[in-house]
């Protein structure tokens, strides 16, 4: 740390979403970003320009050579492990972006160094630091909707096309970060299936649909899509005693608590006798600090509280176990893949 007790920090990756990093980290107070490395040192001093304090560089090893405490990694998802286990075997705090790497066998290695080094593992798994999906994980944990009873999320628009992933590796990691966040511990998928379709020939499947399993009745589905003509980020979070919306796309109004239901009468045991609750609509007010800037004080207090932070590489791990298991379910024209 500096004299002032700030995280010293190098970014890794200075493409599209590592200027988000050095903004946030900067912004923070808690951190100094001292160095910004990229292969491309053009890129990286573009990016580095309005923050003179900040070193750039193609030197990783210079990097993790100086007295830095920690690196945050924003680089393609193959590269992941390899650079995050270079800073951990240096003895620095990792900060990962999703997904944690790119096979399980890369993620569970990264967990054990971490925790054999005592260092922080944290994947930002961003949405889990917004306010909407903070509400949601209050709603369910506290019981005010109930037993959950399924999830279920749409994330659709004309994608990016990504030439390495298929649609799932690059959309639903959100969602399955967020049901891992939101549902309470004991209820964690045990089996995923997945269909999707090569729609316009990349080799990767562009349109998906991922289903998760319970041991419980309980349900989740994930609608990927990367040729969807508009934006829609929308889910249905259903519980016995009330039920949630989160559009993502509304500017203020994003969660909308129904209090709304069904409940099934038992005094005749030949006939379902089904009653409905209609309700009132609550629309809560969200905390309002942008999820990377909340993000980025977790990993920075995480380190200097010596604990875990509330996406540690176990929860990365949780993800990229669902994401393998899709992989191969798409593979089986959609068979069932029982997690470990
Ligand atoms: N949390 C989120 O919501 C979110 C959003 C977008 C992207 N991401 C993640 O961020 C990561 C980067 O995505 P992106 O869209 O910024 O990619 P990008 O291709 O725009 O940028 C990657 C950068 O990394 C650099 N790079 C590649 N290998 C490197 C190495 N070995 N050492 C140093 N630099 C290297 C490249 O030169 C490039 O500038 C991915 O893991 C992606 O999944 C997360």
């Amino acid at each position: 740390m500096d004299n002032q007790g700030r995280i010293q920090l190098a970014v890794i990756g200075a493409g599209y979403w590592g200027p988000n990093l050095v903004r946030n980290f900067t912004a923070s107070g808690a951190a100094v970003v001292t160095h910004l490395c990229d292969l491309d040192l053009a890129r990286a001093n573009k990016v580095a320009a309005p923050y003179p304090a900040i070193q750039t560089t193609t030197d990783l090893d210079a990097v993790l050579a100086s007295p830095i405490d920690a690196v945050a990694i924003a680089t393609p998802v193959r590269t992941h492990f390899p650079l995050a286990k270079k800073a951990l075997l240096a003895g620095k705090h990792v900060l990962v972006e999703k997904p944690l790497a790119w096979s399980v066998a890369e993620g569970e290695e990264l967990v054990a160094l971490a925790a054999a080094k005592g260092l922080v593992l944290m994947c930002d798994h961003t949405f889990c630091y917004t306010g909407a999906v903070r509400k949601m994980r209050e709603l369910v944990r506290s019981g005010e909707i109930g037993e959950v009873l399924y999830f279920d999320s749409v994330r659709v628009n004309l994608g990016l096309i990504q030439s390495d992933v298929n649609v799932l590796w690059d959309l639903a990691p959100h969602d399955l970060s967020i049901l891992d966040y939101v549902l309470p511990d004991d209820l964690r998928p045990i089996a995923v299936s997945a269909q999707g379709v090569d729609a316009v020939g990349t080799g990767f499947a562009s349109v998906a649909y991922l289903t998760l399993h319970f041991a419980r009745p309980v349900i989740a589905n994930v609608h990927a899509n990367w040729l969807s003509p508009v934006k829609v980020r929308t889910t249905l979070l259903g519980g016995t005693k009330k039920m949630i919306v989160w559009d993502d796309n509304e500017p203020s109004e994003k969660i909308r608590i129904y209090d709304k239901g069904i409940d099934i009468g038992d005094e005749d045991p030949n006939r379902v006798r089904v009653s409905y609750r209609h309700g009132a609509c609550n629309i809560p007010v969200l905390e309002p600090t942008e999820a990377l800037a909340r993000m980025a004080r977790e990993f920075c207090l995480s380190i200097s509280e010596g604990r875990a932070p509330e996406t540690d590489g176990h929860a990365g791990l949780r993800v990229l176990r669902a994401l393998a298991a899709a992989n191969r379910s798409l593979e089986a024209a959609g068979a069932r893949v029982e997690l470990d």
